[in-house]
C-alpha cells in the first residue's frame, strides 16, 4: 500500500512519510473537506472527483495496481492542472487488502467516503460470479467494518444499483421496493445495500446507498451497451467499422447522464441523517431506440427488420446492414424493464435528472464525433 511514483506514473506521494508510518496526517483533514473515493478511475469516480474538487475538497482516490493502464479518465483531470497537485491524491491499494485500507483511512482521515469500486458489468458477473461477489459484497462489508473502528465520524456513500430489483414486483421502483436480483452482480449489490442499512441501524454509521439506475456518458467503458453503440455508430459513419453486433435489442433501461448523478451522491452525504435514495429518470427506452438515436445523430436513418436473433438494421440511404443481433451478447437471465421513481431524491436532495434516454444517446454520439474531429485535426 502507500503511495508510489512509478516510472511514467503521475500518482503523487500522498503522504510524505514511509507507508508504514501511522496516524497524524500532514494537515488534519478532519478540519476541512476531504473525501476518499474507491473506484476513482471509473466513469463515476472521475466525474465525482471533478465535482468535489470544484467544491474545494481534497480528494484521495484508491487505485489498484491493475488499473495502472486504465487510468486515462483520472489522468486527464490531473493533466489539466486546474487544481494544486496535493488536492487530488491517488493511493495504490486494493479493497481485498483491508489492513492497508484501514491504515490509509487512519492516515488521511477523510470526512466522506464514496465507495464506487467493484466489478460493474452485469453480463460478466455470470462469467466471474465469485470475483464479482467478493469485490462488491465482501469489500463493502470490509469497508463498513473499517469505518466502524475509526475514532472519528465518517459519512459513507455506497454505490448500489437498480439491479437489486432485477425482476421487480412493482414499477416504478422506490427505496422501499423489495429486492429481487436476477444475476450475481445484483445479488452482491443487494447484499451490500442491506449491510449498509444494518450498519446504519446497528452502529449509527452514516452509511447510505444511492440506488442508481443506468447512467452513461462519453466516459463510459466500451463494454457497456451505450458506449458500444455510440462508438459503433460513429465508426460506421466514418467507414471504420462495417457492422455493430449487439445482444438483446428489446431490453429497456432507465438511462440518465452520469455527471448529474454524482451531484446526487454528494448531496446525499450533506444531509442531516443518512438515507437511501433511488437515482433515476423515471423513463425507460429500449436498446433499439438508443441505437436509432445514436445513428441519427450521425446522419444515418435506420430501418429495423426481423425479430430476435434474426433482427437487423439497414441504413435507409444505402440499404447496407449495419446492425446485427448476436446471441453471444445475450445474458442467461435478463433483468426486466427497470424504471425508478426518484421522488424522494427530488424532495430531499432537490435533485432531478435533466438528460434522459435518447438525449443521452445524442449527447454521447456528438462526443464521439468531436473525438474523431480532434483525431483528424491531429
Ligand atoms: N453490455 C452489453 N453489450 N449489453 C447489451 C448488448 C451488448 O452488446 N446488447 C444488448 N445489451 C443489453 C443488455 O442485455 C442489457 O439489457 C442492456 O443492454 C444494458 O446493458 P449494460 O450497458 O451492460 O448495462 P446494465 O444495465 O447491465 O448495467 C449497468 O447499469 C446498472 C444500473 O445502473 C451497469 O453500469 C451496472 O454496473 C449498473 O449497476
Amino acid at each position: 500500500m502507500g503511495c508510489h511514483t512509478g516510472a511514467g506514473s503521475n500518482i503523487t506521494n500522498a503522504i510524505p512519510m514511509p507507508a508504514q508510518t501511522p496516524t497524524t496526517p500532514a494537515t488534519d483533514s478532519r478540519t476541512h473537506r476531504s473525501a476518499f473515493i474507491t473506484g476513482i478511475t471509473g466513469q463515476d469516480g472521475s466525474y465525482l472527483t471533478e465535482h468535489l474538487l470544484a467544491q474545494g475538497y481534497t480528494v484521495h482516490g484508491l487505485v489498484r495496481r491493475a488499473s495502472m493502464f486504465n487510468r486515462s479518465r483520472i489522468d486527464k483531470i490531473r493533466a489539466r492542472q486546474e487544481y494544486p497537485a496535493d488536492q487530488l491524491v491517488l493511493h495504490y491499494g486494493d479493497l481485498s487488502d483491508l489492513t492497508s485500507v484501514r491504515r490509509l483511512l487512519r492516515q488521511i482521515s477523510p470526512r466522506e467516503v464514496y465507495h464506487l469500486a467493484g466489478q460493474s458489468h452485469v453480463g460478466l458477473s455470470f462469467e466471474i460470479p465469485e470475483v464479482t461477489c467478493h469485490e462488491i459484497g465482501m469489500a463493502t462489508l470490509g469497508l463498513l467494518e473499517a469505518l466502524r473502528d475509526l475514532d472519528y465520524p465518517v459519512r459513507f456513500y455506497h454505490a448500489a444499483s437498480s439491479e437489486i430489483f432485477g425482476s421487480p414486483v412493482v414499477s416504478p421502483q422506490t427505496e422501499n421496493s423489495p429486492f429481487n436480483p436476477v444475476n450475481p452482480y445484483g445479488c452482491a449489490k443487494a447484499f451490500a445495500t442491506q449491510l449498509c442499512r444494518v450498519y446504519r441501524r446497528a452502529y449509527g454509521i452514516f452509511s447510505c446507498s444511492g440506488i442508481a439506475y443506468n447512467h452513461e456518458s462519453p466516459r463510459r467503458g466500451e463494454n457497456f451497451v451505450t458506449r458500444k453503440i455510440t462508438l459503433g455508430a460513429t465508426r460506421i459513419r466514418h467507414g471504420r467499422q462495417a457492422v455493430l453486433h449487439l445482444g438483446n435489442l428489446e431490453a429497456k433501461r432507465d438511462w440518465g447522464y452520469a455527471p448529474e448523478y454524482v451531484v446526487a451522491m454528494w448531496r446525499m452525504l450533506q444531509l442531516e441523517s443518512p438515507e437511501d435514495f433511488v437515482l433515476a429518470t423515471g423513463r425507460a427506452c429500449s436498446i433499439r431506440e438508443f441505437v436509432a438515436a445514436a445513428f441519427a445523430e450521425n446522419g444515418l436513418e435506420l430501418a429495423f427488420e426481423g425479430r430476435g436473433v434474426e433482427e437487423i438494421a439497414r441504413r435507409k440511404d444505402t440499404g447496407e446492414v449495419v446492425v446485427k443481433v448476436d446471441s453471444r451478447y445475450f445474458r442467461p437471465i435478463e433483468s426486466s424493464e427497470l424504471v425508478g421513481d426518484a421522488s424522494l431524491a427530488r424532495k430531499s436532495l432537490g435533485w432531478a435528472p435533466q438528460t434522459i434516454g435518447t438525449d443521452v444517446a445524442s449527447l454521447m454520439a456528438r462526443a464521439e464525433s468531436e473525438q474523431v474531429r480532434l483525431e483528424q485535426a491531429g
